[in-house]
């Protein structure tokens, strides 16, 4: 039965990991170490206090930005939709 349970809840970590991978941010993101752009711990982290980070995160994986964590740049994600942006962003916040 355990196993089951666990089963059931990483499962959609798992599909979510997979649109990360699928949408390419992984060419700048690891989930556990810094790569070009901040690590998906270090963001969840960061943002494990503030109550809008879901739909702040959101639009900045879709338009981009820069000088959160310095001068690198995130270009704009135009092939990520705003549904799937909220998910990703639900994604990272829910990394530990
Ligand atoms: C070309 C490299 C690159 C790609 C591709 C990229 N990122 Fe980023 N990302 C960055 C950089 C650099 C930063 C830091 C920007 C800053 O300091 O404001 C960042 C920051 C972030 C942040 C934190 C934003 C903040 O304001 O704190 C999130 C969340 C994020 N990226 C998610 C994603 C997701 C999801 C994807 C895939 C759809 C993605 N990134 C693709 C480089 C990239």
């Amino acid at each position: 039965m355990a196993l089951i349970g666990l089963w059931g809840s990483a499962a959609p970590v798992q599909a979510d990991q997979d649109l990360a991978m699928k949408k390419n941010c992984s060419a700048c993101h690891y989930v556990d170490k810094r790569k070009y752009g901040p690590s998906f711990q270090q963001i969840a982290a960061k943002y494990a206090d503030q109550k809008n980070a879901e739909a702040l995160l959101a639009k900045k994986i879709r338009r981009g930005g820069t000088g959160v964590w310095g001068q690198d740049v995130m270009p704009p994600q135009p092939q990520v939709s705003a549904a799937e942006a909220r998910t990703l962003a639900t994604y990272v916040l829910s990394v530990k």
